[in-house]
């Protein structure tokens, strides 16, 4: 046997064990490991590490508590400093949460990033970043779940002036965002091999029960999750509601330089909301939230108007109107007529329900500089952004 073939044959072994834990844990964890296999532990004598070895899925495994973690060898977990919350693979592995705060580093999938002290409340202080690098060359996307996010309101103008998350590094454009965005799940490509970072900045001086505790999973090119690329959120469901960020019940309690309520919804967004079509449908509606007049408050006087107004036909506006803040959805047609809108922008204080057959079945997000009274005609007084339920129709 030459030489290559040799070599060839000790690398084609670590590829083939690279996705599964070699299981090889000292039998000192009485707690776990009463019924272990005594199968790996010959002390001096392992002369080959894939030699006599139990291998198992590093899967998915649930915890008791608010994260969820990876099915890993103790020694494996130890040696990420994760916590270990259980057994998995039938009591051979560990299941393992690895979290980190400000200042970390992570090449570990599912790796969760919180504030110092979640869930206690953070004061503030220096940024706050985590570098994630792919935990494997086929990884092209991060998938970030904000698990609970409450960071402060933005300014009465929109801007995240006191609090905001940046991501960078990765392929898809990320804007800065604030407020409450728990629930809300953003997907960054990856841009090769370059890590994305994630920062979090919050002012001291200003005085907020801020936390946060994201999950971040890294998902293969070939995964049926990923989202198609530069979709900065991705909706997979026949039905569901997408709030825009910071979307909220309660208004911004902040004021604009004008002196009037502050908005809620943020300044300087661009940005497209995919939904994936699924099997059997043909078209997509978007209806405003129920019981909710404030449901699609994008641009105007939110105060000045009434209730024949707000969250009505009334204070519905699309088309050349809208130029400052608005949603786009492609070649809209009036539900109960299948009529063409004619007008692809959608602004005001209300939202009339359309459909529409353009595939992919995406949504574009717009907002100028200024959330505020100042600068814009009409004025935005205490504008929340937009809940939208969509509801995909059969063929
Ligand atoms: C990361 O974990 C998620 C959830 O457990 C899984 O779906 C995904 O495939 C994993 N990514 C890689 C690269 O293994
Ligand atoms: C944990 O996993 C379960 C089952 O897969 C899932 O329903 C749940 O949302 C996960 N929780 C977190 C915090 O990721
Ligand atoms: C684990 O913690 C130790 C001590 O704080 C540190 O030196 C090491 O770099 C950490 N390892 C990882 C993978 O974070």
């Amino acid at each position: 046997m030459g030489n290559n073939v040799f070599w060839f044959i000790i690398a084609a072994s670590f590829v083939a064990i690279a996705a599964f834990t070699v299981y090889e844990d000292n039998i000192d964890d009485k707690e776990f490991d009463d019924d272990l296999e005594e199968v790996t532990e010959r002390k001096g004598k392992i002369l080959f590490p894939f030699v006599s070895i139990v291998r198992f899925a590093n899967t998915d495994c649930a915890s008791a508590n608010t994260m969820n973690g990876t099915c890993l060898a103790r020694r494996e977990c130890n040696n990420l400093n994760g916590t270990i919350t259980g057994t998995c693979a039938s009591r051979r592995g560990r299941c393992c949460i690895v979290s980190r705060s400000c200042g970390s580093a992570t090449n570990v999938n599912n790796t969760y990033f919180t504030s110092p002290g979640y869930p206690a409340a953070f004061s503030g202080g220096q940024t706050c970043s985590i570098i994630v690098q792919r935990c494997n060359a086929n990884v092209c996307q991060l998938r970030i779940d904000f698990l609970d996010m409450v960071l402060a309101q933005p300014n009465g103008d929109g801007v995240c002036a006191t609090d905001s998350i940046t991501i960078t590094g990765g392929n898809t454009v990320v804007p800065p965002i604030c407020g409450d965005n728990t629930g809300q799940t953003l997907f960054v490509d990856f841009n090769g091999n370059t890590a994305i970072t994630i920062t979090v900045t919050a002012t001291m001086a200003t005085t907020f029960a801020r936390r946060w505790n994201i999950r971040l999973i890294q998902l293969g090119c070939d995964c049926p999750g990923i989202a198609p690329n530069g979709c900065l959120q991705y909706y997979t469901g026949t039905t569901g509601i997408i709030n825009s960020f910071n979307y909220g019940t309660t208004s911004n309690t902040g004021l604009s330089a004008s002196l009037v309520t502050g908005t809620r919804q943020i300044a300087n967004l661009n940005y497209g909301i995919c939904i994936r079509m699924e099997a059997g449908f043909c078209a997509i509606q978007y209806a405003q939230a129920p019981n909710d007049a404030f449901s699609f408050t994008v641009t105007g006087d939110v105060e000045g108007a009434d209730n024949t107004v707000l969250g009505t036909q009334v204070g519905a506006l699309n088309g050349g109107t809208c130029t400052t803040d608005f949603v786009v959805i492609p070649n809209p047609t009036v539900g109960t007529t299948g009529a063409s809108v004619g007008n692809d922008r959608f602004c005001g204080l209300g939202f009339v329900t359309v459909q529409s057959t353009a595939k992919p079945f995406v949504l574009y997000v717009v907002t100028n500089g200024n959330e505020g009274a100042t600068a814009t005609t009409p004025p935005d007084v205490a504008n929340r952004g937009f809940s939208l339920v969509y509801t995909q129709i059969a063929c």
